[in-house]
């Protein structure tokens, strides 16, 4: 099989957590697997995080390109997707899932970390979609699932600053999905309640204590609940499904 035969799929941030997960159910015989990651704090250890997910990739029989690039920034975004384009030529389908927190509450939030925050969760995908579906749109065919959040609909006390990016994705979401419909290419959202990952292990026991407390299906959700609802809308089964917010959060919204 060539490259040009490859299904191209794309995903941000899938060095770790629910990205990773999302790489790895993607994945399969003939599916080229890219995703990029990056983090201000230690590269070796996001490398090596990268590496893992690479692995799995393969596991699944596809092929994995880990690149090391920021979101929001728009040169490394257009170098990354001309790497998926020089190998594939395609893109089918787009996962915007990298996002960062930097919680504090709204009277103490500094502008860097609003900045920050809105930077990669929507900036990031908004760079994102621009170019993968100029691509989509000549190919009349293409999946964009974007990772929202619970609390972009419901708002939580100490994330103005996340809750806002992800209210905005949502709009993006439902707007990219009426700009591109007739070209046969679907926009929808996750928005995922409280999963455990490297973001939520931080969180003090007592918050995640109450986080467990709100949710009916008496359990925390795994990255993989996740995957699980992107590879559905990622499928020719959710052909005729766009512009929606699908919440995996085991009913703590409904
Ligand atoms: P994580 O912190 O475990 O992983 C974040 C990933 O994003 C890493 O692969 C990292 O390399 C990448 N990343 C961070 N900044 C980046 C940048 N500037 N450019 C490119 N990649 C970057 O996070 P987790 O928990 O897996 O979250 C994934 C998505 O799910 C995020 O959008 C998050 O907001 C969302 N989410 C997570 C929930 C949770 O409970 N963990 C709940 C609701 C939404």
């Amino acid at each position: 099989m060539t490259g040009e035969d490859q299904r191209a799929v794309v995903v941000t941030g899938g060095s770790r957590g629910i990205g990773r997960a999302i790489c790895r159910t993607l994945a399969r015989p003939g599916t080229h697997v890219f995703f990029n990651y990056y983090t201000p704090g230690d590269r070796q250890e996001e490398e090596a995080a990268a590496d893992e997910t690479c692995k799995l990739i393969e596991s699944a029989g596809g092929k994995a390109t880990g690149i090391w690039a920021n979101v929001a920034d728009k040169d490394q975004v257009k170098d990354f997707f001309k790497q998926v384009m020089d190998a594939c030529g395609r893109i089918d389908v787009l996962v915007n899932n990298a996002g960062i927190t930097r919680d504090n509450l709204l009277v103490r939030m500094k502008e860097s970390e609003w900045d920050d925050v809105l930077e990669v969760n929507l900036k990031g995908p908004f760079l994102c979609i621009q170019i993968a579906a100029r691509v989509m749109m000549k190919q009349r065919s293409g999946r964009i699932v974007n990772i929202a959040s619970i609390v972009g609909v419901v708002g939580n006390p100490g994330q103005a600053n996340y809750v806002a990016s992800k209210a905005g994705i949502i709009g993006l979401t439902k707007t990219a999905a009426r700009e591109y419909a007739s070209r046969g290419v679907t926009v929808n959202a996750v928005a995922p309640g409280f999963i455990e990952t490297d973001m939520t292990a931080k969180l003090p026991e007592k918050v995640k204590a109450a986080m467990l407390a709100q949710i009916p299906l008496g359990r925390p959700g795994t990255p993989d609940d996740v995957a699980a609802a992107v590879r559905f809308l990622a499928s020719e089964d959710a052909a005729y499904i766009t512009g929606q917010v699908i919440h995996v959060s085991g009913g703590m919204y409904m």
